[in-house]
C-alpha cells in the first residue's frame, strides 16, 4: 500500500464520507498520521487502545486502515456499555474488546502496554458522572479528582514514549459568569433553548429576557453548554447528551493535567466544527464576542526522564 500522504488523504475522504460527526473525523485523521510516523521506525510496534470506545468509530476504522502496522491486530477498546460494544463486535470482527470500567486501576492493570492509548469524548463522561444529587450539579471538584485519575489510569497503559491522544469538549479561559445577550433567530431555536435550560443536568442554567421574547442574556458558562449541545435539542440522543457536561477543563486545565502526568503535549490543536449551525440559531448581540471553540485535540508523549526529586 502506498504511504503517501496523497493517498491517505483519499482514503480517508472516501471512507469517513458517511461519518456525520466532524469532531471524529479530525480525531481519525491525528491519530491515522501518528500511526504512520511511528511505523516508519524499523520494528516498531503500534498497538491501539481506546478508553471509552463506544462502538469502536474511532479505533475500528484506524486498525482496518492499517492493518499492515506491526502489532496493530493486538490493539483493544474498553467500554462498560455491552450493548455498544456487541455492535463494534460486529462491524470489526478483527479487533479485541473489553468491557468494563476504564477508571479502575485493577482493570487497566490487566490489560498490557499501548503505543498510543485514545481518549476520545470519553473523559467528560467522567466528569459528568460525579453529578450530586444533594447539589443538584456536578460536584466539580469531585469531578475533576476522577478525570485527574482517569488521566493517570490512561497514562499507566502507555508503553515507554507512547502517545496519549484526547479529543473532547473544551473549557472558555476566563470569565464563565460574563453576562451575554443573544437573540434567537427562529421561534424552534428559543423553544428548543427553553428545553435545554430546563433539562440540561450538569448545572442550573439560569437567563433573563430581555425586552421581546427572542432575546435573553444568560452567562457564558451556560451559553457555551446550550450551543455546544444545540445540534442534539429535539433529538433522541438529547435523552443522553442532557446529562453530560462537555466542558470540564480549558486550555490551561489540560495542559497541566497532561504536565502533572508526566506528558510532554507534541500537538495541539483547538476547533469548531459546528460554526454553521450554530450561526443559523442565535446571534450574539454583545459586541466583542463571538462563539466558543467547541473542541480540544491533543498528543502527548509519555516522558522517558526520571523525576530527579
Ligand atoms: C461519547 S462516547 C464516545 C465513544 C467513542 N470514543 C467515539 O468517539 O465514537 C463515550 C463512551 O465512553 C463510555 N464510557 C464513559 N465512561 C466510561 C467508563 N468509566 N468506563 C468505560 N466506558 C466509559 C461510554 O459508555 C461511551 O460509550
Amino acid at each position: 500500500m502506498p504511504e503517501n500522504n496523497q493517498f491517505w488523504d483519499f482514503y480517508w475522504e472516501v471512507s469517513l464520507r458517511d461519518i456525520e460527526d466532524l469532531g471524529k473525523r479530525e480525531a481519525i485523521l491525528a491519530v491515522s498520521q501518528l500511526i504512520r510516523r511511528l511505523a516508519e521506525q524499523p520494528d516498531q510496534p503500534v498497538r491501539l487502545l481506546e478508553l471509552g470506545c463506544g462502538e469502536g468509530q474511532i479505533i475500528g476504522p484506524l486498525v482496518q486502515a492499517h492493518a499492515q502496522v506491526r502489532s496493530i491486530d493486538t490493539s483493544l477498546g474498553v467500554d462498560y456499555k455491552g450493548s455498544s460494544l456487541d455492535v463494534g463486535r460486529r462491524n470489526y470482527p478483527g479487533l479485541r474488546f473489553i468491557e468494563g470500567d476504564f477508571t479502575d486501576p485493577q482493570l487497566l492493570a490487566r490489560l498490557g502496554q499501548f503505543e498510543i492509548v485514545l481518549l476520545v469524548n470519553a473523559l467528560h463522561e467522567v466528569f459528568s458522572a460525579a453529578y450530586s444529587e444533594v447539589l443538584g450539579e456536578v460536584d466539580v471538584l469531585a469531578a475533576w479528582e476522577r478525570v485527574e485519575q482517569a488521566l493517570a489510569g490512561a497514562v499507566s497503559c502507555l508503553a515507554p514514549a507512547g502517545y496519549l491522544t484526547l479529543f473532547d469538549g473544551l473549557e472558555t479561559a476566563g470569565d464563565l459568569q460574563q453576562k451575554l445577550r443573544v437573540r434567537f433567530h427562529t421561534r424552534l431555536a428559543r423553544d428548543n433553548f427553553y428545553i435545554f435550560a430546563r433539562e440540561y443536568r450538569p448545572f442550573r442554567v439560569t437567563y433573563q429576557e430581555v425586552g421581546d421574547p427572542y432575546t435573553i442574556e444568560l452567562s457564558w458558562r451556560d451559553f457555551t453548554r446550550y450551543i455546544t449541545k444545540s445540534i442534539f435539542l429535539g433529538k433522541p440522543l438529547w435523552q443522553t447528551e442532557r446529562l453530560e457536561s462537555y466542558q470540564y477543563f480549558d486550555e490551561a486545565e489540560f495542559r497541566a493535567a497532561f504536565t502533572r502526568q508526566g506528558l510532554l503535549i507534541r500537538e495541539l490543536r483547538t476547533l469548531t466544527v459546528d460554526y454553521e449551525k450554530w450561526r443559523s440559531l442565535v446571534e450574539i448581540e454583545t459586541p466583542g464576542c463571538d462563539f466558543p471553540a467547541e473542541h480540544i485535540l491533543i498528543l502527548a508523549q509519555k516522558s522517558t526522564q526520571v523525576a530527579s526529586d
